[in-house]
């Protein structure tokens, strides 16, 4: 095939792609239709406080404590929604003063920005960043979610179309570019109360690109404390950053790595995803020791953990190949694997997460199973995240697996 006939079919393969991307998004943002969050029946809301069901039943009825809820049928059931859980455990932290219902950061709790990074393509980062973002957010959280990849796929999950909803100003671009340090411009609300969004577009792999050019323009350009600079000067009010890596070692993922004070890195177990596992684990490695040079006691990483991504519960070369993870990487792999699920995979095609979907895709025991992985991962590394602040008594209290 000629260049020139080559060149005609992929753009039009593109344009394509981007009008069904755009058909898609707009068919879950229809008015009736449109990207809201469920409510959450009391046996669910209780979990995600950290109460019992009677106690939430007893403080939430009419002429109770925290009167709130909408009744559901004759018999007094309610579902709530999550300003109204959010509004609870605020209640109850005012009154009992008790840490368990405590979520925001005191100022000695250090902002915590956890990076999901893997070079290898598709081993569940943006997936793994999402529902943890969102998992955080119910929990009571509050979370700014960084996207990072200019594939945008995390700015699509949350119902907005790279290229006509989010100008290159309103990305990290200008930030890269070195206009600004401050997010303040590109930071914008959700659907999801207590859950921002730092959106991305094609914009960002221009910036992969004008990042050399500055580093050797500009001497002494830091090219690799960018982000971390300009998070730790306007996301100040979040206790959570959650970045989501593209699969390259470039500027963006150089620029997380450095930014953050804990990683996760979803790996499928399979041998190929191992072996390009083995070969970012090597690369951050240089990278770190070559910065170490350069910068002695700049840096500081509570935590690194490895995350079993896509597991089949069922197939046995798998369970061989998790079994040898864990006599090799110890305490650096999470006890939880995320298993494979088809909700999750169906609710990803049409730009929901397993958060906004409820039971009607395939049996409610498959939903509930793939809730059950998701809540355990979620609330393990929510266990971490604890531990760095040193708030043993909140980790006791976590959710157990099938939590939220
Ligand atoms: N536990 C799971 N069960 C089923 N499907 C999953 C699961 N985790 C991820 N997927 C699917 O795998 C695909 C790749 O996942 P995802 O986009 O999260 O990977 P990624 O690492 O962010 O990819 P990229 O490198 O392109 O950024 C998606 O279609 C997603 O829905
Ligand atoms: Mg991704």
């Amino acid at each position: 095939m000629k260049l020139s006939r080559l060149k005609e079919r992929l753009s039009h393969g593109a344009d394509v792609c981007q009008i069904t991307q755009q058909k898609i998004v707009a068919l879950e943002n229809a008015p009736q239709d449109r990207k809201r969050l469920k409510q959450f029946p009391t046996v669910e809301a209780a979990v995600l406080l950290g109460v019992s069901e009677s106690y939430l039943r007893q403080i939430t009825k009419d002429g109770g404590e925290f009167t709130c809820g909408t009744v559901v049928g004759n018999n007094y059931r309610r579902t709530f929604t999550l300003q109204e859980l959010h509004w609870i455990l605020d209640g109850l932290h005012e009154k009992t003063r008790d840490e368990r219902y405590r979520r925001r950061r005191n100022p000695t709790e250090k902002l915590q920005v956890v990076a999901v990074a893997n070079f290898k393509g598709g081993a569940a980062k943006t997936t793994t960043a999402v529902h943890l973002a969102q998992y955080m957010a119910l929990r009571g959280y509050r979370v700014l979610a960084v996207d990072l990849d200019s594939q945008a796929s995390l700015t699509s999950l949350f119902g907005l179309q790279p290229d006509t909803d989010v100008e290159p100003e309103e990305t990290l671009y200008p930030v890269f570019r070195g206009e600004t340090q401050s997010l303040e411009r590109c930071i914008r609300q959700t659907y999801w109360p207590r859950l921002d969004l730092v959106p991305s577009n094609l914009s960002l792999s221009q910036a992969e690109f004008e990042m050399p050019v500055r580093a050797q323009r500009e001497k002494n350009f830091a090219f690799w404390l960018v982000l971390r600079d300009a998070i730790q000067k306007s996301a100040t009010n979040y206790d959570l950053v959650i970045l989501d890596c593209p699969p390259s070692l470039g500027f963006m993922s150089i620029n997380a790595i450095f930014a953050a004070t804990g990683v996760i890195v979803p790996v499928p177990p399979s041998m190929i995803d191992f072996a390009s596992t083995g070969q970012f684990f090597r690369m951050c490695s240089q990278v770190l020791e070559q910065v170490e040079e350069v910068d002695a006691n700049g840096k500081e990483i509570d935590f690194f953990k490895i995350l079993i991504a896509k597991h089949n519960v069922t197939d046995q070369n798998q369970k061989q190949i998790i079994h040898l993870m864990g006599a090799n990487f110890g305490d650096m792999l999470l006890q939880n694997p995320m298993a494979v699920t088809t909700a999750l995979d169906g609710a990803g095609l049409r730009k929901r997460t397993y958060y906004e979907i409820d039971d009607q895709v395939g049996t409610r025991q498959s939903y509930m199973r793939g809730l059950a992985f998701l809540n355990s991962v979620n609330a393990e590394i929510e266990g971490v995240m604890l531990k760095a602040w040193g708030r043993q008594e909140a980790v006791r209290a976590l959710p157990t697996s099938n939590a939220a």
